[in-house]
């Protein structure tokens, strides 16, 4: 949910900010922007709406600026015009700001303040900037008390990462968080500003963190941190060790794809991480007392790592006998179920950052709850502020739709379950050889990744027309459908449906037309059967039926037959084909795989 970048100190400016952008790019689309100070007494805006490219075609090669902001937007308040493309500014050209998350009182805000200024554009964030201006012009303040009088204004309920320039003090960045993620990189002779450490990478690897409600002034040779009563803060930098090429695209055209096939490697690497040359997971002695203690255990995310919660619920209720019930972040949040006595809550999110997510752990910590935050992003959000972390491993997820992050979370969970369970002395999870297992699945995943061209014939036979489509099946692969279909929606826009194969005929049957795609997943032994007479109805009011189904339960006219492994662990291969097809699907269509409409990776508003 937008993208934010900030430098000061270097000649480079604009183009370290467009690297930044380009960078973060998954976290919006719709428009984009950029201000350089003005080093000859000539500001430099640009703003374009689209993607980045259309600000890159915009730009001037006689911009020298020392520093400046940047901004890719996810469109919350007003149309993604350039209007309300950011950096937003003060009627008076002064002050420019950049923003990520909502300010929930900005028409308040703006009726008691601001009701004789005359606004440009229709967004939240033209409110915080013509403020400052106002408190710095009218009321003589300076620009850091201005800014700090705005911060205690907005409500606590709003979300937001700033970066602020006055054009009088042109190196000095104004910086403030609260919800939002926004760190500070710390270069050679030069500070930097973004909303993730892989946007500045390429300039540095040594970090500081930027807690809520403090207010951070970056010059090119200094940090000042100060909470909001003025008091200065210490803060140590950290360093991400993270491979600065490992999120180019290198020869693939999309990433969705590169990551689609790097599934094996994931899968291998974890294997690596956890257990080493041992044959049990290492796990943290603490988190698996504190997961023991617990009567009922909580698994919490959105789209896809809700998804994977739903697989991954069911491997922690088979391998260490918990209760285990998986809650969407968003519902979770406002309508809290009635809770065991002993909780234990694990946070699935690939980026670390989902607002409804971290709402759901803000709750969970003021209770003194014990957390677990699965996630592929080290020190976000929710990995700072869960009581444990448990990462994924599968380097950095840039395609808008998650593939091997979702896969990843559902082999954590298992490695996890099996190191529970062995803890809890379950028979179950003794006999799951887990590292040898995801070992098969990393050489299914390969197979399966190495038949594209089966899965793009049947996309295009099957996908490429109708409007709807359906993937069934029962148990584990019930909570697959779901994933399989959520990947058809969002990159090919065919309205897909998961369905409970024996819920059918219920009622939903009844749209199932001449032709419409049923697909089957089949893995399950105890319900193969029940699917494929499940299927057989649907084809015989007139569906096209497809099977993914594992190689001992397959028959001759199966589509997609896929290796065998352990029954659990099914999911992790089942979910490729699905993956694939959506992806084919898309491209057949000439759509942006990698950036599907409305969307944006991380979803910081809630
Ligand atoms: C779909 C997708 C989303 C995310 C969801 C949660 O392909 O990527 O549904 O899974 O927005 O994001 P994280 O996992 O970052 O919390």
């Amino acid at each position: 949910m937008c993208g934010i970048v900030g430098v000061t100190g270097t000649d480079n400016s604009l183009s370290i900010l467009i690297e930044g952008l380009k960078r973060l790019e998954y976290r919006g689309y719709d428009s984009a922007g950029v201000y350089v100070n003005a080093q000859d007494g000539h500001d430099y805006l640009v703003k374009r709406p689209g993607r980045i490219s259309n600000l890159e075609a915009a730009l001037t090669d006689d911009v020298h600026g020392s520093a400046g902001i940047g901004h890719t937007r996810w469109a919350t308040h007003g149309e993604p015009n350039e209007a309300n493309a950011h950096p937003q500014y003060s009627q008076d050209n002064r002050f420019y700001l950049v923003h990520n998350g909502v300010i929930e009182n900005y028409a308040q805000l703006k009726k008691e303040y601001l009701a004789d200024v005359h606004f440009a554009s229709q967004t939240d964030t033209e409110v915080v900037v013509q403020l400052v201006d106002k408190f710095v012009v009218e009321d003589q303040m300076s620009t850091e008390a201005a800014l700090l009088k705005v911060l205690r204004l907005i409500s606590d309920d709003s979300s937001y990462a700033f970066v602020l320039m006055d054009r009088e003090q042109p190196d000095t960045l104004y910086v403030a968080k609260n919800k939002s993620p926004l760190l500070v990189g710390l270069a050679d002779g030069y500070n930097l500003v973004g909303s993730d450490a892989m946007s500045m990478i390429k300039q540095t690897n040594q970090f500081m963190e930027i807690d809520d409600h403090e207010l951070v002034i970056v010059k090119p040779d200094h940090v000042t941190i100060k909470d909001f009563s003025g008091n200065e803060k210490h803060r140590d930098t950290f360093t991400v060790d993270m491979d600065e090429n490992a999120a180019d695209k290198g020869a693939y055209p999309y990433y969705m794809l590169k990551e689609i096939d790097e599934q094996p490697a994931v899968m291998r690497k974890l294997v690596q991480e956890y257990f080493g040359d041992s044959d049990q997971p290492q796990i943290n002695a603490d988190l698996l007392k504190a997961m023991a203690d617990a009567d009922h255990l909580y698994i919490i995310g959105a789209g896809t790592s809700y998804h994977a919660g739903l697989v991954g619920a069911r491997i922690f209720e088979r391998l260490c006998g918990v209760p285990t019930t998986v809650h969407i972040s968003s519902e979770f949040a406002y309508e809290q179920p009635l809770l065991s006595q002993k909780p234990f809550f694990i946070f699935l999110s690939q980026s670390g950052e989902t607002a409804d997510s971290r709402q759901v752990l803000v709750n969970v910590n003021q209770n003194n709850w014990p957390s677990l935050t699965i996630t592929n992003v080290d020190k976000s959000t929710l990995s700072r502020e869960a009581t444990f972390t448990e990462l994924l491993y599968a380097g950095p997820e840039i395609a808008v739709a998650s593939t091997k992050a979702y896969t990843a979370q559902i082999a954590v969970e298992a490695i996890l379950a099996k190191a529970l369970g062995e803890y809890l002395g379950k028979p179950a999870a003794k006999d799951f050889d887990v590292k040898h297992q995801l070992g098969l699945v990393a050489n299914g995943m390969q197979s399966i990744t190495d038949s594209k061209k089966t899965l793009e014939e049947v996309a295009a036979r099957y996908l490429s027309k109708p409007r709807n489509a359906f993937y069934i099946g029962r148990g584990l692969d019930w909570t697959v459908s779901l994933e399989a279909a959520l990947k058809l929606k969002e990159i090919s826009y065919v309205q897909a449906e998961g369905f409970a194969s024996g819920e059918l005929k219920h009622g939903t049957i009844a749209l199932i037309e001449d032709r419409t795609p049923v697909i089957g997943i089949i893995t399950q032994d105890r319900t193969a059967g029940l699917t494929r007479s499940n299927l057989d109805e649907t084809k015989a009011r007139g569906a096209s039926t497809i099977t993914i189904v594992s190689r001992h339960l397959a028959q001759e006219d199966d589509t997609i037959v896929l290796p065998d492994v352990d029954e659990t662990l099914t999911p992790l291969l089942s979910v490729v084909p699905a993956q694939l097809l959506a992806y084919y699907t898309s491209l057949g269509k000439g759509l942006d795989v990698d950036k599907p409409r409305n969307l944006a990776k991380s979803v910081t508003v809630q």
